[in-house]
């Protein structure tokens, strides 16, 4: 098994969801739990952004010892300045510097030539590397790159000292054959990249945030990047929870491990959707109100039966208490039966068959049936039987 580090981002992609404000306390409470849930780093902030984001990153850098903490710079001298006075107090200090290399990003953003772009980008590590020891560098839109132009500014920024090289998905627009061939050409094409990382970060504008990230791990990537609960910027980011568990139920065909505690996923999804105001949707992958919720009669027949003819994890492993067979319209007689038995209430064969009936009729106007319906529905026919 090969060890995947885990890049977490929730307080700086995740923070950049549309609404969402965390205060420097909100984020050190979710720096705490993602170091109980095991994150190799966290990328606390963006120091110069505002002065609020430089005393979290700060507070998080000198609280947080098991993981490695980072923070964000673009390829700005004050910017680099910031994020040490921000992060010199870190276990670990580390700088994520970064700057476009698309072509559409160069031209009418940045208005920069290439060769601009690779004297500023080689400049700002080279400056960076007298402070900090690892520099992870971004080629922001690398999936929109031409990949020769890519290939030689990553040459380039790993002589001048980078040690992790990411390759964001930034607009979530590539397909998982396409993200992991361009880690594969890297991999083949840059010939001091065997000194460095390589690490992936996904947007999920399609959709693909997770595939992708998969993708690149089986394409070299040695990190992934992303969120919880899959926050962040438009869309969003590669839920780190979904990689995860995909890895570990899949370990028969994913040679790869993690070093997270997944059975504080549910713990830090909660705390995460409490403090950022972003709930989950109820049919969210590994975490969604339904992710261990089974409705149909037939399923829940199954699963009474045997758990795993519907359910691929189980709930302890992610931290939730159990499953749940939801009473609705789908249920059926043995899911029905052994509710009731749960209530404490015995009935008789023939007092179970009209419950059921009463039921039934019930769900024609109810979408969910609560165990207090259930309990009047039965007590109504004790007492007239
Ligand atoms: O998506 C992206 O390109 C980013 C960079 C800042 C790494 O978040
Ligand atoms: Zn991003």
């Amino acid at each position: 098994m090969s060890q995947i580090k885990i890049f977490d981002t929730t307080l700086r992609d995740g923070e950049q969801s549309p609404g969402v404000n965390l205060n420097k306390h909100e984020k050190l409470e979710i720096a705490r739990q993602l170091e109980r849930f095991g994150v190799d780093r966290m990328e606390a902030g963006f120091p110069a952004s505002s002065k609020g984001d430089f005393d979290a990153v700060k507070l998080i850098a000198d609280t947080i010892k098991d993981s490695s903490v980072t923070g964000l710079a673009r390829t700005i001298k004050s910017d680099v300045d910031a994020a040490w006075e921000a992060l010199k107090g870190a276990a670990e200090p580390r700088l994520h510097l970064f700057i476009a290399t698309s072509e559409l990003h160069m031209r009418d953003k940045l208005i920069m030539t290439p060769d601009q772009v690779v004297e500023s980008a080689v400049n700002m590590v080279t400056y960076a590397k007298q402070k900090f020891p690892q520099i992870e560098w971004s080629a922001e839109d690398a999936s929109r790159s031409d990949l020769a132009f890519l290939a030689s500014i990553i040459e380039q920024v790993i002589d001048a000292g980078a040690t992790v090289i990411n390759l964001p998905d930034t607009v979530g627009y590539a397909t998982p054959a396409e993200y992991g061939k361009m880690f594969r050409y890297i991999k083949e094409n840059v010939p001091n990249i065997d000194r460095v990382a390589l690490s992936c970060h996904c947007h999920d504008d399609l959709g693909m945030a997770v595939a992708n990230s998969i993708a690149a791990v089986e394409n070299g990537a040695t990190q992934v990047e992303g969120t919880i609960n899959g926050i962040g910027e438009r869309a969003g980011n590669a839920a780190l929870e979904e990689v995860a568990v995909a890895l570990k139920i899949r370990s028969d065909f994913y040679p790869y491990e993690t070093r997270l505690q997944l059975n504080e996923i549910k713990r830090t999804s909660d705390l995460v959707s409490k403090l950022t105001g972003m709930y989950v949707q109820a049919n969210k992958a590994i975490i969604g109100r339904n992710a261990f919720a089974h409705e149909s009669g037939i399923h829940q027949d199954g699963v009474l039966k045997n758990v795993e003819t519907y359910e691929i994890i189980t709930p302890e492993m992610v931290g939730v208490s159990s499953n749940t067979l939801f009473l609705g319209k789908h249920s059926g007689r043995h899911a029905f039966k052994d509710r009731i038995k749960e209530l404490g209430v015995e009935l008789t064969d023939e007092q179970l068959k009209e419950a059921f009936n009463q039921f039934k009729q019930l769900t024609d106007h109810k979408k969910e049936v609560t165990d207090d319906d259930l309990y009047t529905i039965v007590m109504e026919i004790k007492t007239d039987s």
